[in-house]
C-alpha cells in the first residue's frame, strides 16, 4: 500500500473516496461546511450533511453530482477542536480509510484539515491511522471473503494546499510510510504460526530485513550459544526438536553512544514440562512480539538512517515439552556465571533474557531496553492500553514514557522495590525464576535485574500490548506490532 502526499486544492481532487475531517464544536463546523462546499460549488451544499455533527467515529458518505472530480465524499467527525490530539487524527483517518476499504475504493484521498501547530507530526497521524488500519494478516486465506473479497485500497493520498503543510508534507509522509511498514513487518512477524516462526527462520527474517534496510545481522548457532555459556538459551531450548539461535543486529556507526534493544523471542512458549492449559495456546505464537518490535525497529531506524548507534539481541528458543526439556528444580548456569533455579518451565522468557541481558555488557550501551511478552500479570494489572515499565533509570523511563503518549504506545511504571526482591530467592541457586502469586509482572523484572550491567536499563513487558483480543481503531485482532513507533519515536530524540 502507498503513502502518497499531494498538494492539491479540494475540488480538484479526482479519487474513489474523498474525505473531509470536521469538528464538533458549532462555530467551527459551522465554518468547515461553508468553506468545503464553497470550494467543491454546486456539487456539494451544507444541507447534504444532513444529520452528520462532526463527533467523534461519526462518519457520512455523500454521493457527489456528476462532473466533480470525486465520485463520493466522506464527511468524517474528529471531535471538539480544542481537544484535537494526534491520536484523534489516527482514529478519524482510519475510519475514513476502513470505509474505503468496505467500498472497494482502491484508492482514498484525505483532505487534511489546517494544521496551524506540530504540523508534519498531525500529518503522520493522519498517514499512520489509515495506514495501520488497512492491515490483515491474510496470507494463508486462499478465498479472501467479506469485506475483504478482492478489494485492497492501493493508495492513500493525503492532500492540502495550505502552504505550512504543502512544505512539510511530502517527507512526513515518506517517513510514516516507512514506520507504518516497519510496524505491520512486526505484525507479520509475530501472527505468523509458530510451524513457519522458529528460531532459524525468525534469524532468516532478521537477515532479510537486514539486507533489504541497511543493516546487519550477525546468527549465532546452538554450539555456539552453548560456547559462550548462555544456560538459560539452551536449557529453554532443550525441549524442541528446533535449535535455539541468538541474533545480534547492528546499525550506525559504532563510534559514539551505543543503545541496545533486547527482544524476547520465544517463538512458541507451550510452557515446556509446566504446561499450559490449551484453551487459548494459539495465542503463544506470539510470544516473540518483543523480537518482532526489535526487527521492525531496526527496519525503521535504518531506512530513516537516523544518525544513531543501535545494537540488537535477540535470544529465539522453542519452549516445548520432551524427553530433553528443563524441568523443575533443575538448576541452569547464565552467560555471567550466575545460577538461576528452574522453579516453572511456563517462566521461561527471563531465562533467556538474563543471558542476552549479561551479553548486552559487552557493547559497553549507553542504555539497553528489553521488550517481552513476560508476564500473564501484566495484562491483569494494565490489560491491553498500557506496556507494563520498569528500570533502573528515571530520565531513560521519562522519556519512553514521553514518546509512548505521543504515540499512543503508552507506558506505565511499575515498582521495582527492594522488598519484591526476597520473594525471588532460592535455596539451591542465585536466584528463582518465579517468585508466587503476587506482583507476577515486578519479579520477572526483578529477576531480570539480576542481570543487567553497569548501564541504564528498561524493560517493557508487553504482553498485554502486544497481542491483542479484541480489534481497536488501527489495529486488527492479534499482533499489534507495538513496540516499533514508540522506540522509533524515542530513537528520534535519543542523543
Ligand atoms: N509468555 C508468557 C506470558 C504471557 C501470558 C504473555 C499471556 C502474553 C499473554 C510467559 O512466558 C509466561 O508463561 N509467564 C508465566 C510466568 C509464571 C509461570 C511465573 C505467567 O505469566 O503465568
Ligand atoms: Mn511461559
Ligand atoms: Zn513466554
Amino acid at each position: 500500500m502507498r503513502l502518497t502526499f499531494r498538494r492539491s486544492s479540494l475540488s480538484r481532487i479526482k479519487t474513489d473516496l474523498l474525505a473531509l475531517f470536521l469538528h464538533q464544536d458549532e462555530r467551527t463546523f459551522k465554518k468547515e461546511i461553508a468553506e468545503y462546499s464553497k470550494k467543491l460549488g454546486a456539487r456539494f451544499s451544507p444541507v447534504d450533511a444532513g444529520d452528520f455533527s462532526g463527533k467523534e467515529g461519526e462518519a457520512a458518505l455523500v454521493y457527489l453530482q456528476k462532473g466533480s472530480a470525486a465520485r463520493r465524499l466522506l464527511l468524517v467527525g474528529v471531535g471538539e477542536s480544542r481537544n484535537a490530539t494526534l491520536e484523534k487524527y489516527r482514529r478519524a483517518a482510519a475510519v475514513a480509510a476502513k470505509r474505503a476499504r468496505s467500498l472497494k475504493a482502491k484508492q482514498v484521498a484525505l483532505y487534511l484539515p489546517p494544521l496551524s501547530s506540530h504540523v508534519a507530526e498531525g500529518m503522520f497521524a493522519f498517514a499512520e491511522g489509515a495506514y495501520l488500519s488497512l492491515y490483515r494478516f491474510d496470507k494463508y486465506l486462499t478465498k479472501k471473503s467479506g469485506a475483504n473479497a478482492n478489494s485492497k485500497v492501493e493508495e492513500i493520498v493525503l492532500c492540502s494546499d495550505k502552504p505550512r503543510m504543502v512544505k512539510v508534507g511530502a517527507s512526513a509522509i515518506q517517513q510514516a510510510q516507512v514506520v507504518c511498514e516497519a510496524t505491520c513487518l512486526a505484525r507479520d512477524l509475530s501472527n505468523a504460526p509458530g510451524n513457519e516462526i522458529y528460531p532459524e527462520t525468525l534469524a532468516e527474517a532478521a537477515r532479510q530485513s537486514a539486507e533489504r534496510s541497511g543493516y546487519t545481522a550477525t546468527v549465532l548457532d546452538e554450539r555456539e550459544i552453548k560456547d559462550l555459556g548462555m544456560g538459560g538459551i539452551v536449557g529453554v531450548s532443550l525441549g524442541s526438536s528446533r535449535p535455539p539461535r541468538l541474533i545480534i543486529l547492528e546499525y550506525g556507526p559504532s563510534s559514539g553512544k551505543t543503545m541496545v534493544l533486547v527482544g524476547k523471542g520465544v517463538t512458541f512458549d507451550t510452557g515446556g514440562i509446566s504446561i499450559k492449559p490449551s484453551a487459548g495456546m494459539a495465542e503463544m505464537k506470539m510470544d516473540m512480539a518483543g523480537a518482532a518490535a526489535v526487527i521492525g525497529t531496526f527496519e525503521a531506524v535504518a531506512r530513516l538512517k537516523l544518525p544513531i548507534h543501535l545494537v540488537g539481541l535477540i535470544p529465539a528458543v522453542e519452549n516445548m515439552p520432551g524427553g530433553n526439556s528443563i524441568r523443575p528444580g533443575d538448576i541452569l548456569r547464565h552467560f555471567d556465571g550466575k545460577t538461576s533455579e528452574v522453579d516453572n518451565t511456563d517462566a521461561e522468557g527471563r531465562l533467556i533474557l538474563a543471558d542476552a541481558l549479561a551479553y548486552a555488557e559487552k557493547f559497553k550501551p549507553a542504555a539497553v531496553i528489553d521488550l517481552a511478552t513476560l508476564t500473564g500479570a501484566c495484562v491483569v494489572a494494565l490489560g491491553h492500553h498500557a506496556s507494563g515499565m520498569m528500570g533502573n533509570d528515571e530520565n531513560l523511563m521519562g522519556r519512553l514514557k514521553k514518546a509512548g503518549d505521543k504515540t499512543y504506545e503508552r507506558v506505565w511504571p511499575l515498582p521495582l522495590y527492594d522488598e519484591y526482591e526476597k520473594l525471588i530467592k532460592s535455596d539451591v541457586a542465585d536466584v528463582k525464576n518465579t517468585g508466587g502469586r503476587w506482583a507476577g509482572a515486578i519479579t520477572a523484572g526483578w529477576f531480570l535485574k539480576k542481570f543487567v550491567g553497569n548501564y541504564k536499563w528498561v524493560h517493557l513487558d508487553i504482553a498485554g500490548t502486544a497481542i491483542l483480543e479484541e480489534p481497536s481503531d488501527y489495529a486488527q485482532r492479534g499482533g499489534s506490532g507495538v513496540g516499533v513507533r514508540l522506540l522509533t519515536e524515542f530513537l528520534k530524540g535519543w542523543k
